[in-house]
């Protein structure tokens, strides 16, 4: 089976796909070049309205301190990514949730899943992480460990599907792909929509838990999408690359 036996969700995943072999043919990566209107902020307000103020959060929770300090970084961090911090980032953004009061369980895990589906897998491309060879691995969710897909510096892949130096030379770069037929043999169509919802929630675990760490993780969705399926064998059984964690 392939995204083509869903039509919709095929129709539209090519549409937004970038096509070609390199990000560098879209318009929008030269920042030089923006219309003022793609740099206007656009927010909703309803001035005639009514309003009621809001007391101040009182923000003295961990998670809040975490996301008002977070944000997109694009400059190299420092040295070589420790392993026990890629293991955090794995377990804690898309692992399973383990407690003292329950065995693990595949249905279990630290992030929502519609109907508990679970479509997505995660993949690490390392460049710079200490005790972990230069190479493609896959998260096995359920055994916490990296499986070895290729041991090979894959700066030149992760150069041409993504175009940009501190994305190049960054520390390793964590790819969600989804593998749509789990979702899709229930809820057809609709399953498209869930698994990008649920990208955003690993993507956001990934960032408080780097956040936590203090190891910057910034979301990149801007990747020539056959390069980065090649690099880790995507695109089998309507398996594709959805949405990227650089840690710069
Ligand atoms: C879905 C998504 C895709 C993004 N893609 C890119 C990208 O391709 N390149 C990039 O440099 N930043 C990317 N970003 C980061 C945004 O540019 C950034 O979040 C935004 O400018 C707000 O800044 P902040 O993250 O520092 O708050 C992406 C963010 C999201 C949520």
């Amino acid at each position: 089976m392939t995204l083509d036996d869903w039509p919709a969700s095929g129709a539209f995943h090519a549409r937004s796909a970038i096509p070609g072999r390199s990000l560098r043919a879209q318009t929008w990566t030269d920042t030089a070049g923006w219309p003022p209107e793609w740099t206007e902020i656009t927010v909703k307000a309803y001035p005639r309205r009514p309003s009621v103020p809001l007391p101040d959060p009182a923000g003295d929770h961990a998670v809040a301190a975490l996301l008002d300090r977070r944000g997109s970084v694009r400059t190299p961090t420092g040295p070589a990514l420790p392993l026990v911090v890629l293991a955090a980032l794995l377990r804690y953004s898309c692992g399973l949730r383990t407690g003292s009061d329950r065995p693990p369980d595949v249905a279990r895990r630290v992030y929502p899943s519609a109907g508990a589906r679970f479509p997505l897998e995660c993949y690490v491309l390392a460049n710079r992480c200490a005790g972990l060879a230069a190479g493609a691995y896959h998260y096995d969710t359920v055994g916490h460990r990296l499986a070895t897909l290729s041991e090979a510096d894959l700066r030149g892949d992760i150069e041409q599907a993504f175009g940009f130096p501190w994305i190049t030379s960054s520390r390793a770069v964590i790819v969600l792909t989804a593998a749509l037929r789990r979702g899709a043999i229930k809820y057809a169509d609709r399953a498209y929509r869930f698994a990008l919802i649920e990208a955003g929630h690993v993507g956001q675990n990934a960032i408080l838990v780097g956040e936590t760490l203090g190891v910057p993780v910034t979301p990149v969705g801007g990747f020539a999408d056959e390069p980065l399926n090649r690099v880790i064998g995507a695109r089998k059984d309507g398996e594709f690359v959805l949405y990227s964690l650089v840690l710069p």
